[in-house]
């Protein structure tokens, strides 16, 4: 007996709600153990809607406690509850009232939806349904409601009070030690946006004035004792009100905007109206505590969350399926605001890292679907790097073929014919189609097909006509349930880079649409000829990866090596080291796999020593270059009968190799920017310190006698976390000789911590090495440690099976057998946290036989388990599928 799989969810199946609530007016009765939540509709017909058409709301985990339809008491037999559904048989043709009572046990929540407790504090998490959770409703994001909000809690307990929109009356109850506020919000939204928070919080005030001089209260709520890390949060809310405002000319729209950060939290944070509620380790940073990795992180997320309060609050989706409208839009956003406020290069090259890392493999895995899913079992399982950094990667093709002007335009006009609506994609690339008279029709295949589209190249330059010819074709790898594909949209940036390292200036082009260096691809096969080309270029093809492609071009190292040097393209520049550096990589493994011996390649190790010395590139960008692909990413590229042992080793093989080649060069970098000063946290700060841990990275297995003494002493004399971990990292990774002391130093320092203790277990867990699991297994019950904690699961559990490819993947098994039973654990407790877990498996079937025949079976196990989440089952099922 397993449990039963949910029925299908289908884009194809969508109705338009029966009934519409325009307003709702909610009372809520906070208190621990049994809260009461009194919830007033005012529910109407939607036009077409037969009189009398029964009325069914959405509940989850629900009960009844009250009913009443224009202020009377309903009959019993008007109604049907049950613990998911509200069903009214036959409600009046005109409008009404319908007045509904819940009670909730807060404190009971473990699933982190709805309405729960974190630490002391009350607060909501509704999206995507989770507000069904809280009252019976139209529990859909095309039900608009304008919603007033009473809380009423015990003043000592919760002084704060706080829900969407704008503060109108607050008062004490006599004689009660309880208080009360209303807050009444004037945008209608879904109510997958309401929010609201009660508890003994401080409060981190500032203000903004909009660019019509209005004036926004701003507060960044958070525990006491923390108000001091709040700072870099609040200048990063600061600089995204004000760059929305320039960049796209979106204004703040109620009084005030609250944050609220809290520690348990399934997601990273969530952008309800006004009111936002972030996972802490999105607000909180000073350098003791928080990486330059974190920074950026914080200054992303809150922009992140700000932005959608246009592009998601202001307009929304119609269904989950357009969740991508959106999610893609709102990160295309925030990758354009960092890379206004840092390098626009480096920034690129993290995001196209993340894409690969993240997003391509679960495109090519048993997880792949296109960024608009037509059908789900679980909506909660498709936030994912498909629909938020593929769906970001079309905005920015849609920006790349319209240009930057045609774009804003049709941006402009979707603001402004969809404000206050929950819309569509079709609605969406209407808007540009119209803006920029261009037919986006095959374009909106981006949304439709699932897979990475492989982009193959081959050149030909004819010296005597001096042409230049590119035969370009596409294709999309077969994937399940998607038998055939057609040729996308795909925009190719690129220049011809001449003999001089100049790009070259070409005559006439045939075979393509080309406006200036973007070349569209749009068939199956395509020849563009470049006439009166001077001398053969070479091709830098898909400059800043202008589309989200594999891209097959056989160049040859000697290519790749002019392109590393002298390509005008920072982006290419990049990836031409990292091909090199691939390639090493993949032949290496292969070597080691087979058990014959291997050298890296010199050429290779020449490109990486060259890189230090380029000053002329920022250290961000050096540090960039410097780093090797990762472990998953050869496993990738390699694709099949994959060995993580075989790839570990030629990884090390590589790194030790660059090592010993440019050591002597390594200890200025290493201590340049350890001379002093205050820390800063901005961009250039963060490059040095970056480029000066990559070079300690180095420097650790380079064979110098002091390696060991230089990596303890920068983990020692640290003033900051991101120098301290990278030191610890060092030492633990590589089983330097102080490994136990510095785990037990950090772990002494930071014991109060939680976000740095997370840090802690994540490089535990991360460790290569065959002790790891059992000193996982042991984390498992160290004191610090909570599995009812997301975080802390996820620095523990998803680090191990995610950033761990030996371990995970051990021959015997015992990796994905403690993933197994951890999900399983988890499971009863919070389905979304352990279905997040579970796709760690997402590409066992790359596995060699062996390996992926024990994760089958520890896939089947779970599989075989009754009382299955429809979180997981859903992932389960589709990962064996
Ligand atoms: N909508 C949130 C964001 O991307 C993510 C989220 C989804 C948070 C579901 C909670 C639950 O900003
Ligand atoms: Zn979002």
């Amino acid at each position: 007996m397993r449990s039963e799989t949910a029925p299908a969810i289908r884009l194809e199946d969508y109705q338009p709600p029966l009934y519409r609530i325009d307003k709702v007016a909610l009372n809520v009765e906070l208190a621990p153990g049994a809260t009461r939540v009194t919830a007033t509709l005012e529910v109407s017909r939607q036009p077409g809607t037969e009189a009398g058409a029964p009325l069914v709301l959405d509940g989850d985990e629900l009960s009844l406690a009250g009913i009443k339809l224009n202020g009377e008491a309903l009959a019993e037999t008007a109604y049907a509850a049950t613990a998911d559904r509200l069903e009214l048989a036959s409600p009046p043709a005109d409008p009404f009232e319908l007045t509904l009572v819940t009670e909730l046990d807060p404190d009971a929540n473990t699933k982190l939806m709805g309405l729960y407790r974190s630490s002391a504090t009350y607060c909501t998490q509704c999206e995507a349904e989770g507000f069904r959770r809280i009252t019976y409703f139209l529990d859909r994001p095309d039900v608009l409601a304008v919603y007033t909000t009473r809380l009423e809690a015990s003043k000592k307990d919760c002084p704060v009070l706080l829900a969407n929109g704008n503060l109108t009356e607050t008062g004490d109850i006599e004689g009660t030690g309880r208080h009360y506020a209303v807050w009444h919000d004037p945008h209608p939204k879904p109510a997958y946006l309401f929010a609201l928070v009660a508890g003994d919080l401080a409060e981190v005030p500032d203000t903004f004035t909009t660019m019509s001089g209005k004036e926004v209260a701003l507060n960044i709520y958070v525990e006491h004792g923390k108000e001091s890390l709040c700072d870099w949060a609040m200048d990063s809310l600061k600089r995204s009100m004000r760059w929305d405002e320039e960049v796209f000319g979106r204004e703040y729209d109620l009084d005030v905007f609250n944050i609220v950060a809290v520690s348990d939290f399934n997601m990273g944070a969530m952008e309800n109206k006004g009111l936002n509620i972030f996972n802490d380790k999105y607000v909180l940073a000073d350098p003791e505590t928080a990486t330059d990795q974190d920074y950026a992180n914080i200054e992303a997320v809150i922009a992140h969350e700000y932005f959608h309060n246009w592009t998601g609050n202001r307009i929304t989706c119609r269904d989950w399926f357009q969740l991508c409208l959106k999610e893609g839009l709102t990160v295309f956003r925030d990758q354009e605001f960092s890379s206004d406020m840092r390098s626009r290069a480096v920034k690129r090259i993290a995001d196209v890292r993340l894409l690969k890392s993240h997003q391509f493999p679960e495109d090519a895995g048993p997880l792949a679907h296109p960024v608009r899913p037509r059908t789900y079992h679980e909506i909660n399982n498709f936030y994912t790097a498909t629909v938020y950094e593929k769906g970001a990667e079309v905005v920015r093709m849609l920006q790349t073929l319209l240009g930057e002007q045609k774009f804003r335009a049709g941006l402009d006009l979707y603001f402004d014919r969809h404000d206050g609506e929950a819309t569509t994609i079709e609605a969406f690339l209407s808007c540009f189609e119209e803006a920029s008279s261009t037919d986006l029709e095959q374009f909106s295949l981006w949304y439709e097909q699932a897979g990475t589209p492989v982009v193959s190249v081959e050149t030909e330059y004819d010296p005597d006509r001096k042409s230049f010819t590119v035969s370009l074709s596409q294709e999309i790898p077969p994937i399940a349930g998607q038998k055939s594909s057609k040729p996308a949209v795909i925009p190719l940036r690129f220049g011809l880079i001449g003999p001089n390292g100049e790009d070259m200036e070409t005559g006439s082009v045939e075979g393509a649409n080309v406006a200036s260096d973007v070349l569209v691809l749009d068939k199956a096969h395509q020849d563009v000829v470049f006439h009166n080309v001077a001398a053969a270029p070479v091709l830098s093809l898909l400059r800043g990866f202008s589309a989200p492609v594999r891209l097959n071009q056989p160049l040859h190292s000697e290519e790749l090596l002019f392109q590393a040097a002298q390509d005008r393209d920072p982006f290419n520049r990049w990836q031409a080291v990292q091909t090199l550096a691939m390639q090493d990589l993949v032949r290496l493994a292969g070597l080691v796999r087979d058990g014959s011996e291997g050298t890296p390649s010199e050429d290779v190790i020449g490109v990486f020593a060259s890189v230090l010395g380029e000053t002329q590139l920022d250290e961000a960008l050096r540090a960039q270059a410097l780093t090797l692909p990762s472990e998953a990413d050869v496993a990738q590229e390699i694709g099949k009968d994959v060995n993580p042992d075989a790839i570990h080793t030629a990884r090390q093989m590589l790194r030790r190799a660059v090592a010993a080649r440019i050591a002597s060069s390594l200890v200025p970098f290493i201590t340049d920017q350890s001379a002093g000063g205050t820390f800063s946290p901005d961009a250039k700060a963060a490059g040095k310190r970056a480029l000066a841990n990559r070079c300690l990275h180095y420097y650790a297995v380079s064979g110098a006698a002091d390696a060991t003494d230089l990596v303890w002493s920068r983990f020692a004399s640290a003033d900051n976390m991101t120098d301290r971990l990278a030191a610890l990292t060092l030492l633990v990774h590589d089983h330097m000789p102080r490994e136990e002391e510095a785990l037990a130093a950090y772990r002494e320092r930071h014991t109060d911590s939680s976000l740095a203790m997370d840090k802690w277990f994540m490089t535990q867990a991360t460790a290569p090495g065959n002790e790891t699991l059992h000193r996982v297994k042991a984390l498992m019950s160290d004191p610090s440690y909570d599995a009812g904690n997301p975080n802390r699961v996820r620095s523990l559990l998803q680090s191990f099976a995610t950033g761990n490819p030996t371990q995970f993947a051990r021959m015997d098994g015992a990796g994905f057998e403690l993933i197994a039973e951890s999900v399983l654990e988890i499971d009863k407790r919070n389905p979304q946290v352990a279905s997040r877990l579970l796709t760690s498996f997402r590409s066992w079937r790359a596995l060699d036989p062996q390996r992926s025949a024990l994760a089958e079976s520890a896939l089947l196990r779970i599989s075989a388990c009754e009382n299955l989440s429809r979180d997981s089952r859903d992932i389960v099922d589709r990962t064996l599928q």
